[in-house]
């Protein structure tokens, strides 16, 4: 495993990561056993994986009660992420949020506490006075964004600073190229990918559309006529699966599977912090964390964003995975 800084603290983070979405199950995931949730997080940490992201949104709760269970007795060695919900950013409420997550994640310090989608109607300067009495009062280590698009960057920095923004970003995923990555970029604001294989797309286990279970087929992929599609647009699905078979391609010619290759590929990307791979089966995790330690030549790495560069255009500029264009919730 690799180990980076997180942001500008002197916090060492695995660039591979565990995300721990998925252990809550639900709609998105369907039924998910706790053994194997916990049997996953104890393979991440024997495959060197040290840092875990969840949210109190995830299961309203759950997944930070799993994470909390699992982690028990090494927790010391770990580096725990956990995000407080859009309805909660008002003074008190992240105060109240916070103590919440402390309990059900058994620690007392959260190592990086994330606002994980912007509010804009409690003021972002009270949410962050909240979140750095937090800090002050040693329960949060580092503060740090989740969607956080330009403007609402932009805002963040006239009254702050944050370690890192955790962003929609993989090879089937790229709008954060057009401006936000560059902006991280100048501003040391370290990018936490999340869905970088896309929800499974990236592992090579669907060839065509129709073989996507619903729960996952919701993104700006997949047309508005699957179910529980909020998007209203006509997705890609053609190009998103011609450009699946062609990192499938491009990953055998190097000899490695479309998991590692993707999450790589990300590794490689500027502005980078760590992955966060979610994982809900212990071969999972062992699989994408061996990605750390894979470096693509640059051919490769030219040859991947060729492969995605037309879905890139077509999804156009907003970061938004489920929103349609116009309701993006990116500012
Ligand atoms: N801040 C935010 O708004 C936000 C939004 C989304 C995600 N996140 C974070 O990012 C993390 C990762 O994103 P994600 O969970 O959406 O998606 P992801 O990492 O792109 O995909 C994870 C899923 O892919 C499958 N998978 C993983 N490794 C595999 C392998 N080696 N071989 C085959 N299948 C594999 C598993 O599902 P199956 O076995 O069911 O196929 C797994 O649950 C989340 O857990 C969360 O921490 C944050």
């Amino acid at each position: 495993m690799k180990y980076r800084r997180l942001g500008r603290t002197d916090i060492e983070v695995s660039a591979v990561a565990m995300g721990c979405w998925a252990l809550a199950g639900g709609h998105t995931w369907g039924s998910q056993d706790e053994a194997d949730s916990i049997a996953t997080v104890h393979a991440a940490l024997d495959a060197g994986v040290n840092f875990f992201d969840t949210a109190e949104g995830y299961g309203d709760g759950y997944s930070e009660e799993v994470l909390g269970r699992a982690l028990k007795g090494r927790r010391h060695e770990t580096v725990v992420a956990t995000k407080v919900s859009r309805r909660n950013l008002a003074h008190d409420a992240v105060l109240q949020a916070c103590e919440r997550s402390l309990r059900r994640l058994q620690t007392d310090v959260i190592d990086l506490y994330q606002i994980h989608w912007p509010g804009r109607t409690v003021p972002l300067a009270e949410t962050f006075a909240a979140l750095e009495k937090l800090r002050d009062q040693g329960k949060v280590r580092a503060i740090g964004m989740s969607n956080f698009g330009i403007g609402d960057l932009t805002d963040l920095l006239t009254i702050g600073h944050c370690q890192t923004d955790q962003l929609p970003y993989s090879l089937l995923w790229r709008a954060i190229e057009h401006e936000i990555q560059p902006k991280c970029v100048d501003e040391s604001i370290g990018i936490l990918c999340y869905s970088p294989l896309m929800q499974g797309l990236l592992t090579g286990k669907y060839t065509s559309p129709d073989e996507v279970p619903d729960g996952r087929a919701r993104t700006r992929h997949f047309s508005k006529d699957r179910p529980s599609v909020r998007h209203g647009e006509p997705g890609c699905e053609a190009e998103t699966f011609a450009a699946i078979a062609r990192v499938r391609q491009i990953s055998a010619s190097v000899g490695e599977s479309m998991a590692k290759v993707s999450v790589a590929w990300l590794l490689a990307q500027p502005g980078v912090n760590a992955v966060l791979a979610g994982a809900r089966k212990p071969e999972q995790i062992r699989e994408t964390a061996q990605a750390a330690a894979l470096t693509l030549a640059p051919e490769t790495i030219e040859a991947l964003t060729e492969a995605t560069e037309k879905v890139k255009q077509l999804l156009g500029t907003s970061p938004d995975i489920w929103g349609g264009k116009a309701e993006g919730r990116f500012r």
